[in-house]
Parts: structure tokens; C-alpha cells; sequence
């Protein structure tokens, strides 16, 4: 992993990246590639564990595009002009050092980001970290973190690369990408830092509601990476308009639209959206345990309850 890892363990920094007294799951959304739906992902996956009344932290990491930010942002600018209760999960935003010195900034990143998780892993059920489609060393180190990896994948060969190389004719396996293998040095790093194990999800996005013959190929290679990678395969999600269009509004496809949107019609293509999240969120297998559960239940009680007044999060950069 070369010189930043070299940088941290020097510096004595693998033994605290994480906090010993188990807090919150942290579920990461990753891929070493932008627009395969990492910030769509963390935020539907983010609603939808609030809605079960979760308490949900979220963090940006991709200081450049800070999407899933504007993404709380709007939902929290929208609801309150609207005058609507909207769940909100308590948003960090990072931002990178601009120090001079690169390996200063490093640090200094660094310590902050671990501070931050330490911090809100205590007060909180989960915790959803968007991260940049970089290869950035704070990157790799949320991996180092995570217990649950999601790695949305566009239904593209190029998309596919970031996992393995594949033969053009048989598409067999010829090797495994960077990407993959930075996650199998996560997963190594995280296992010795506090026994942890790391399970990756990996899921189509945007999927073509037409299966091609590319959609199969590409499928079967996802499976034949699986086990040599060591990761799960969640059902695809499609492409949908409702991923997208109420970015503005910061809604997602988990809420409710019909009540929110002034009238606006549910539609078929909303019910089948939010029924792919819920399959998606099954698929994570996360630990809710029956403390978890009825924790969850008061504050989705307390949520449904409170009157229009909205609760309102800071969102803050260190
Ligand atoms: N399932 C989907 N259906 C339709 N549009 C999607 C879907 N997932 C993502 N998008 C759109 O694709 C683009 C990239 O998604 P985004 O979540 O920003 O990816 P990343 O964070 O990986 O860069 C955005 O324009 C987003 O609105
Ligand atoms: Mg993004």
C-alpha cells in the first residue's frame, strides 16, 4: 500500500482508528470510480434506517463535489421552508487540510477524520460515510473502518475494471484490480486493528430495465469474482428517475412523496424504487438487535409524533 500506510503505522496510527468499545455500524459507500451511485446509495440507505427510526450519522468525505452535504442540505433547507418534518441524519461534512506540507495535512486529516468517527459513533445506531471516487488515503482508511462496504457498480465493463480484468472472449478472470485489492488491505488492516470483519456488498446500479446480453456477461463475472474477492452480490438496482430528480429537494425515493410533494401522484416505478432499497437494506444483514429494535421503535414513535417542528443538525467541518 505504499507510502501512506508506511506514513500511518509510522506515525502510530492503525491501533486507534477505531474506537474498542463497539458504537455504531459503520456502513461505507465505496467505489474508485465517481458516478457509480455511492452519494445516491448513502443517502437512500441513510432516509431509509432513519425512517425504521435509527439514529443515522452521515459523512461526506468527497471534500471536492460534497454532494451527499448539498443532498442534507436541501432536504434540511426544503423541509423547513416547507414547513415539514423530514428525517435528517446528523451530517458531517470533511474537509481536507490545505496545508503546504502534504504529509502535515495527512495527519492532520487525518486525526480529525478519526476524532469525527470516534466522536459520532458513540451516539449513534449507524453511521453512513460517502467517500470520493479517488484513490485518497482518508479514503482507504473509512474503508479500514467499515463494517459494511457497499460497492454500487454501473452496469459497464468499465465499471467492472475497477474489480478485475476480464478476457474479452471468455471473460475470465485475468487479474484483480487495484481497487479490489486496496479493499483486501482494509479488510487485513481492520482485522488486526480490533478484529472486525468487513463484509462487502457489491451491487449493480442503474440497470437497464431490458436485461441485455452485457447485463448477463456482466453478471456472471460479478459472480465468478465473488468468492475470490470475498464479497456478497446484492440484488441491482435500476435506473430510475426517482434516484435522481428530487436531489434538489433532498428527498429520496423512501419518502412520501404524495404527502410532501404537493399532490405530486405515488407511481408504480416510486413503489418498485423503494421496494429495491428495502431489498438492498435486507441484503445488508445489519446487526439490529432487539435493544436496537425497540430503541428504533420509540423514535420512530417520538418522529411520527413531534409536531411540524423540525429538528435541525448541524452541519459543521471539523
Ligand atoms: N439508480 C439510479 N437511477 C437513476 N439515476 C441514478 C441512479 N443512481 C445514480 N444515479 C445518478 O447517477 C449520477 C451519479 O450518481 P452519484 O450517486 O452521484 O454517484 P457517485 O457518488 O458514485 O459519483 C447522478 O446523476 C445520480 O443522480
Ligand atoms: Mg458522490
Amino acid at each position: 500500500m505504499g507510502s501512506h500506510a508506511d506514513f500511518m503505522a509510522e506515525n502510530g496510527l492503525y491501533p486507534r482508528t477505531r474506537n474498542l468499545q463497539k458504537g455504531a455500524h459503520v456502513i461505507v459507500c465505496g467505489n474508485e470510480k465517481g458516478g457509480t451511485g455511492k452519494t445516491t446509495t448513502s443517502m437512500h440507505i441513510a432516509v431509509s434506517l432513519l425512517k425504521s427510526g435509527f439514529k443515522v450519522a452521515s459523512i461526506d468525505l468527497d471534500s471536492r463535489q460534497q454532494s451527499l452535504t448539498r443532498y442534507v442540505q436541501n432536504r434540511r433547507a426544503w423541509a423547513q421552508s416547507n414547513n415539514f418534518v423530514l428525517e435528517l441524519p446528523n451530517h458531517y461534512r470533511f474537509d481536507s487540510s490545505s496545508l503546504d506540507s502534504v504529509i502535515e495535512s495527512q495527519s492532520n486529516d487525518f486525526s480529525k477524520f478519526v476524532r469525527a468517527v470516534s466522536e459520532v459513533e458513540k451516539e449513534h445506531d449507524f453511521v453512513v460515510i460517502d467517500t470520493p471516487g479517488s484513490d485518497h488515503f482518508l479514503m482507504r482508511l473509512a474503508h479500514s473502518m467499515a463494517d459494511t462496504l457497499i460497492t454500487p457498480l454501473n452496469d459497464s465493463f468499465i465499471d467492472f475494471d475497477v474489480l478485475g480484468r476480464v478476457d474479452p472472449d471468455t471473460h475470465e478472470i485475468l487479474e484483480v484490480s487495484h481497487y479490489a485489492v486496496m479493499v483486501r488491505e482494509a479488510r487485513r488492516q481492520r482485522r488486526s486493528t480490533d478484529d472486525g470483519l468487513l463484509d462487502w456488498v457489491v451491487v449493480r446500479n442503474r440497470l437497464s430495465p431490458l436485461a441485455s446480453r452485457n447485463q448477463q456477461n456482466l453478471l456472471a463475472c460479478v459472480h465468478q469474482l465473488a468468492p475470490r474477492l470475498g464479497f456478497r452480490i446484492a440484488d441491482g438496482i435500476s435506473e430510475r428517475m426517482i434516484f435522481r430528480e428530487y436531489f434538489p429537494k433532498g428527498l429520496t425515493a423512501l419518502d412520501d412523496l404524495q404527502a410532501v410533494n404537493m399532490g405530486e401522484r405515488q407511481t408504480t416505478s416510486h413503489a418498485s424504487a423503494r421496494a429495491e432499497i428495502g431489498r438492498l437494506l435486507r441484503a445488508l444483514r445489519l446487526p439490529i438487535n432487539e435493544d436496537g429494535r425497540r430503541r428504533a421503535e420509540y423514535r420512530k414513535m417520538w418522529l411520527e409524533n413531534a409536531n411540524r417542528e423540525v429538528e435541525l443538525p448541524d452541519i459543521f467541518a471539523d
